[in-house]
């Protein structure tokens, strides 16, 4: 009989330890996925470079606002936008040389403050869902368009969103690193940039990366985790 007993604490013993350590297995896979998924933030320094990079993981300060913002000429411009004076005169220069061959180029969205970055980012929440909203639109101090470099365009069809339809798409896409543009979201980056694709969202980032990028088919994300920012 106390042979039996002795056996049934031993099996206990067993199944006790075997509990313990899947559930310590368990523990230490959580901790790990939890680690990979919360990626660290890491807040922008120079907020100032032309190649600053800005997205989910490198976060521009609160309070920045560039301070050489210029209107964009009103021809060019669907209301009142402002870009920083390099990418202002970049970009004029390319909508200029765009309509003397025919084409109709339009600034629809440029330089956006925090602030509404904050409220665009939770229209986007509140009407298409988190995950959606994730996919589109940058959270505050995630945005290019802090910067004063980055601009959303539309063509003579008239809605940014249809860009890739208008006959003035292939045109940008063939000669915006000209003028110092990079297709900011490319079809085939998405996992990289982590935005779906946006063909109406350049950047300016000067002609010699702008054109290095095109060639060499990089993302700015990927240009600046090689290059170590
Ligand atoms: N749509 C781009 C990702 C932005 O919100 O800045
Ligand atoms: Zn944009």
């Amino acid at each position: 009989m106390s042979t039996f007993f002795i056996y049934i604490i031993y099996i206990n013993m067993k199944v006790f330890k075997f509990l313990y350590f899947t559930f310590l297995i368990f523990l230490i896979c959580l901790f790990f996925s939890n680690c990979k998924r919360k990626e660290r933030i890491i807040i922008i320094k120079e907020p100032n470079k032309y190649d600053v990079l800005v997205n989910k993981k490198y976060k521009l300060p609160e309070d920045y606002i560039p301070n050489d913002l210029e209107e964009v000429n009103i021809n060019y411009a669907y209301e009142h936008k402002y870009l920083r004076h390099e990418a202002k005169i970049a970009f004029e220069n390319m909508a200029y040389d765009a309509s003397k061959l025919g084409y109709k180029i339009i600034l629809v969205s440029a330089y956006r403050n925090y602030q509404y970055q904050q409220s665009l980012y939770q229209e986007y929440v509140d009407t298409m869902g988190i995950e959606y909203a994730k996919m589109c639109s940058a959270e505050a101090g995630h945005s290019e368009h802090q910067t004063g470099l980055a601009l959303d365009i539309m063509g003579s069809n008239g809605d940014y969103n249809l860009f890739s339809e208008s006959k003035e798409f292939v045109w940008v896409k063939e000669n915006a690193h000209k003028y110092g543009f990079i297709l900011r979201y490319p079809e085939n980056k998405t996992k990289i940039t982590g935005f779906k694709y946006e063909p109406w969202h350049y950047r300016y980032v000067g002609t010699t990366l702008a054109t290095y990028l095109y060639e060499n088919d990089l993302t700015l994300d990927e240009y600046k985790e090689k290059s170590n920012l």
